[in-house]
């Protein structure tokens, strides 16, 4: 006769709780394959994890702050970036690695193949308030890559090199992306300039780079992996119809590779399982073995190709080839964390339909308001003196955002059809052409007006970028820039706006 080993009620909790309360990394590690770098700006991905999860610069005086947990192993304080940012601009300067191998992010420096405004060829670096979230409730800010946006660690230690196996997820918006290279985030060169085949191994998100590389089934945005100068939703570096088109708001990304063998998966991070869309040997030419080099990426490809766009919440790098199982149950801790939508905008609110028009508050300007000759957006003088046709020019109609619902774009009284849409970082007032770059650049976020009056309208494809006038011409401008509208000598009077019912 045996007993059977029996656990009594506290070794039961004991367990449920240690299984409830371990992070992504914790999960990773039970499993041998632990991160070797861990990066959210959302949570903590260790369960005793509390040091920073990230650092913001504030426009207004250049001081930098670090953005923890609100406790061990929990969401981000966010409250505190809001206070440390309150009335003037933030931009994530860091992210860190909780892993504890010090495999920190920051501002990309020049590559291969740069092409943002940047005259020395660095990214930009991302707003701190483009991608507000909620976990369990609380509030938390992912990190919106624009164009041009990256970040990146040369330096990086203990990520896989060469052949060496890792493992790679991350939690992304399924809805941000483009078709311009790259958004990515992983392994990739250290030289920031493309080595040749094989020397990436990040997780791509996008509808492809439209250089004829690899597709998944529909007309994406697909998970793929970037193994440089390729993405890769399969073996062939053509269509694999197994790799679906996302369209959930929240996505699961995983990509992972060992000798001869690599898989993409991919799942709903708000509910559900992950599916498996390719499993199996390596593409040829120049792919197996892998010459992966170790540094890290975040938003750019691996010669700093800048193009893309897309919205990064959290992610890890392992050592050592995951299971399934493990990602599994990686996927059943996001899946609890709950990642939910929330408000874009502050600030008194607008009524879509209603007709407004935007008066400046610079002292300088206080009789001058937003208005059009023909595409040129700009501030003229007017007021209920005017002609109808004077009134009308200075006269917009508040819609839903083309680009985002949970924003707004204008469109002119006296041009139907045409919305106040940015190109080139200027204010264009332009026929929707359907595109999703249209409605992208016509969508724009109120805040409370950044110099205490009225609203400051935020760019929601770019948000470090605000409606400012500069020279009485309409830009989206960053507080500080390359470009140089972007001055930050009156740019909280600049991008603030008392908004009114419309003159016509
Ligand atoms: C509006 O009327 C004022 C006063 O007559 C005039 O100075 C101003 O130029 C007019 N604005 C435009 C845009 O014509």
């Amino acid at each position: 006769m045996f007993s059977r080993p029996r656990l009594d009620r506290a070794s039961v909790l004991a367990l449920i709780l240690g299984l409830v309360n371990a992070g992504p990394c914790d999960i990773y590690s039970s499993g041998g394959t632990p991160c070797v770098a861990a990066h959210s700006t959302t949570r903590a991905l260790y369960s005793g994890y509390s040091g920073a999860l990230y650092q913001v610069s504030r426009g207004s005086d250049g001081a930098t702050t670090n953005i923890g947990p609100l406790s061990a192993g929990g969401v981000a304080n966010a409250a505190a970036q809001d206070s440390f940012c309150a009335s003037t601009t933030c931009l994530i300067t860091i992210i860190y690695d909780q892993s504890g191998h010090g495999n920190h992010l920051t501002q990309a420096p020049p590559g291969g193949a740069a092409n943002g405004p940047d005259p020395n060829g660095y990214d930009y670096l991302a707003s701190a308030v483009g991608a507000p979230v909620t976990l369990n409730g609380q509030k938390a800010y992912g990190v919106f890559i624009s164009p041009f946006t990256g970040y990146r660690n040369n330096a990086a230690t203990g990520t896989a090199t060469g052949d060496a196996p890792e493992g790679l997820y991350a939690v992304f918006d399924g809805t941000h992306f483009n078709a311009k290279c790259c958004f990515d985030y992983g392994n990739a060169e250290k030289s920031s300039d493309d080595t040749g085949n094989g020397h990436m191994e990040a997780i791509y998100f996008g509808a492809g780079d439209g250089s004829g590389h690899g597709t998944g089934a529909g007309n994406g945005p697909w998970i793929m992996a970037d193994l440089e100068n390729g993405l890769f939703s399969g073996y062939n570096p053509g269509n694999n119809p197994a790799d679906p088109t996302i369209s959930s708001r929240f996505v699961t990304a995983i990509v992972k590779g060992e000798p001869n063998q690599w898989a993409i998966r991919g799942g709903n991070a708000a509910s559900g399982s992950l599916s498996t869309y390719y499993s199996g040997i390596r593409p040829a030419g120049g792919y197996n073995p892998m010459s992966k080099e170790g540094a890290i990426i975040l938003g750019t490809g691996g010669d700093n190709s800048d193009g893309a766009q897309g919205t990064f919440y959290e992610g890890v790098m392992t050592t050592g080839y995951p299971s399934d199982a493990t990602e599994n149950l990686v996927q059943a801790n996001i899946v609890a964390a709950n990642y939910a939508v929330t408000s874009l905008i502050s600030g008194p609110a607008l009524s879509v339909g209603s007709h407004i028009s935007l008066r400046a508050t610079t002292p300088c300007c206080v009789t001058r308001y937003i208005a059009h000759t023909g595409s040129i957006v700009n501030t003229q003088v007017i007021s209920s003196a005017n002609t109808t046709a004077v009134k009308q020019t200075a006269s917009w109609i508040v819609h839903t955002g083309l680009g985002n619902s949970g924003c707004y774009s204008f469109e002119s009284v006296d041009t139907p059809g045409s919305y106040i849409r940015h190109s080139n970082y200027e204010l264009m007032l332009n026929v929707d052409d359907g595109s999703m770059l249209f409605a992208d650049d016509a969508t724009f976020c109120p805040e409370t007006g950044l110099d205490g009056q009225g609203s400051s309208l935020r760019s929601w494809s770019y948000p470090t970028r605000y409606w400012r006038h500069y020279n009485a011409i309409l830009y989206i401008a960053s507080n500080g820039g390359p470009l140089f509208f972007d001055a930050t000598n009156l740019f909280n009077d600049d991008v603030s706006f008392v908004i009114s019912a419309g003159f016509a």
